[in-house]
């Protein structure tokens, strides 16, 4: 175990794991938009900066990355953080200036669009996390979706920007985006995200239609269990 202290409070916490864990294993909270406990974290949004002291040093760290050390001090909301904080508030607004999540977050945090920083409407909502491509890469295993160009430009998508044939439709990275980028549309037998539209299955119990064939096909190929066995909703089984 290493002993440190947070915001004042002197906690145990176990060797390896993040500041930003340690602070949520004892009620401290960290404001956080890029950081999902299935993923490793990327510290690409840099909100959950806080104040690391060594002896005499101090330094801002991103919590969700660094990881705790013996008899530091940390504090999440020194006048420094809160400066930082701020900032990176402010460039997010400014970067994704159409995204709720963004918004309610900086309303939250008490931070205004500042004139200095124009807003861009053309990205849409997406802070270059990589949660989503994480996500269909390591969890579902089909990699339809990466990052195409570079530098400002950077934008999520599929290959060339067509339909993907290895994109199973779940929907798994719509639900890990942090800031509603990702649009998916249900509606009745067909769901369609990265432009494609795919056909849902119905419940063979109670007729809903809970998942997209080509990802029920896709489990029972991995897993070697039979599609029908696989045509029940969770709530029915
Ligand atoms: S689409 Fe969402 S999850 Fe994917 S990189 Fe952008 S913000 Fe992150
Ligand atoms: S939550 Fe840590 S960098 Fe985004």
């Amino acid at each position: 175990m290493v002993n440190l202290v947070i915001d004042g409070k002197k906690i145990q916490a176990k060797e390896g794991i993040t500041l930003l864990e340690a602070a949520r294993e004892n009620g401290i909270d960290i404001p956080t938009l890029c950081s999902h406990e299935s993923l490793e974290p990327s510290g690409a949004c840099r909100l959950c900066s806080v104040e690391v002291t060594k002896g005499n040093r101090s330094k801002i760290v991103t919590s969700c990355i660094y990881t705790v050390e013996e008899g530091i001090k940390v504090n999440t909301e020194s006048e420094r953080v809160k400066k930082v904080r701020k900032l990176i508030m402010e460039l997010l607004l400014a970067r994704n200036p159409d995204s709720d999540v963004i918004i309610e977050l900086a309303e939250k945090l008490g931070v205004k669009p500042q004139k200095r920083f124009l807003p861009d409407h053309d990205k849409g909502k997406c802070i270059l996390c990589r949660l989503c491509i994480k996500t269909c890469e390591t969890i579902v295993g089909v990699s339809a979706i990466g990052f195409s160009s570079r530098g400002a430009t950077k934008i999520v998508g599929t290959p060339f920007d067509e339909e993907s044939d290895v994109c199973i439709g779940c929907g798994a990275c719509a639900y890990v985006c942090p800031t509603g980028h990702i649009q998916m549309e249900t509606t009745g037998d067909t769901r369609t995200i990265w432009g494609r539209t795919f056909k849902m299955t119905a419940c063979n119990v109670c007729g809903r239609y809970f998942a997209p064939e080509d990802q029920l096909k896709y489990i029972s190929q991995k897993t070697g269990v039979p599609l029908k066995e696989l045509s029940t909703c969770t709530s029915c089984r």
